[in-house]
């Protein structure tokens, strides 16, 4: 049984995320994707929920997924805010680690751009080091740690907000804004499917790139906040092999490895 593709065609429109609630759909839906799912109608968040299961021991491959975040993480100690019901929110949990966090959560940018792909979502651009862009806005972040032995790559993508939050209403956007209707469950399946994809070492060049194509950064003026005190700027030449972005600046070229990025022009 497929569930991303074998029910009517009319269902899409219905978000069918919340089904998962019931278990033994969770079951069949989690043999399909060979993982166990844990579904939260609520919680503070999927990625410390799922660190804490990392760190505890899991019976097997595992992921959580929400239909609402409380207390959701971004990168660099920033809140991740999602209306209720309207984002796919979901947290995985690798063992062993694929990659480095920082390079996995990269590579994840990959995943969600060929994962929308499949439902017609084309244009999409990847930020370093993990965002995903359409049409002017972010429509999805990814978010990786290292923790008992594995890696946990939590992923955001909001697919039916109608309105952004006022606090990231100018850089932010959603596939519902966009046109794309797009259903969360189905998503979470084929996005399942790309993140095993990319997990596997012999596939990683062809996902570097794919980033390097899919790059909005790569070949633009940019500045990096690498820390509170340490701020470059210069043109974004490249990605290194290892994630790290390559920067030429008037007094050579960096590499970053970590940092937050502005395009200049
Ligand atoms: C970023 O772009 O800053 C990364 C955002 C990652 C958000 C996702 S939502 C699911 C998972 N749970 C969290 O608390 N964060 C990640």
């Amino acid at each position: 049984m497929v569930f991303g593709t074998g029910l009517p065609a009319s269902l899409p429109e219905m978000d069918r995320l919340t089904l998962l609630a019931d278990p033994a759909v969770r079951s069949a839906f989690g043999g399909e994707l060979g993982r166990i799912i844990e579904y939260h109608a609520t919680i503070g968040s999927t990625q410390d929920r799922a660190r804490e299961l990392a760190r505890t021991g899991v019976a097997g491959p595992t992921l959580v997924v929400a239909d609402q975040q409380t207390a959701g993480h971004g990168r660099s100690d920033k809140t991740w805010l999602s209306e209720p019901g309207t984002a796919l929110l979901a947290s995985w949990i690798f063992r062993p680690a694929p990659a480095e966090p920082a390079l996995f959560a990269l590579l994840a940018g990959v995943a969600v751009a060929r994962a929308l792909r499949t439902f017609g979502v084309a244009d999409l651009g990847l930020k370093w080091p993990n965002d995903v862009w359409l049409t002017g806005g972010k429509i999805a972040g990814c978010l990786a740690h290292a923790d008992g032995g594995g890696l946990v790559i939590g992923i955001g993508v909001n697919v039916g907000q109608r309105t952004m939050p006022r606090e990231i209403a100018e850089t932010a956007t959603s596939l519902a804004r966009a046109g794309h209707d797009v259903d969360r469950l189905a998503l979470l399946a084929r996005l399942t499917k790309e993140l095993d994809v990319i997990a596997d070492p012999a596939a990683r060049e062809d996902a570097l790139a794919e980033w390097r194509k899919r790059s909005i950064t790569v070949g633009r003026e940019v500045e990096v906040t690498i820390s509170d005190k340490e701020r470059i700027r210069g043109r974004a030449s490249g990605l290194a092999d290892d994630g790290a972005l390559l920067v030429e600046t008037p007094y050579g070229q960096q590499r970053v490895i970590a940092g937050e990025v502005r395009v200049l022009g």
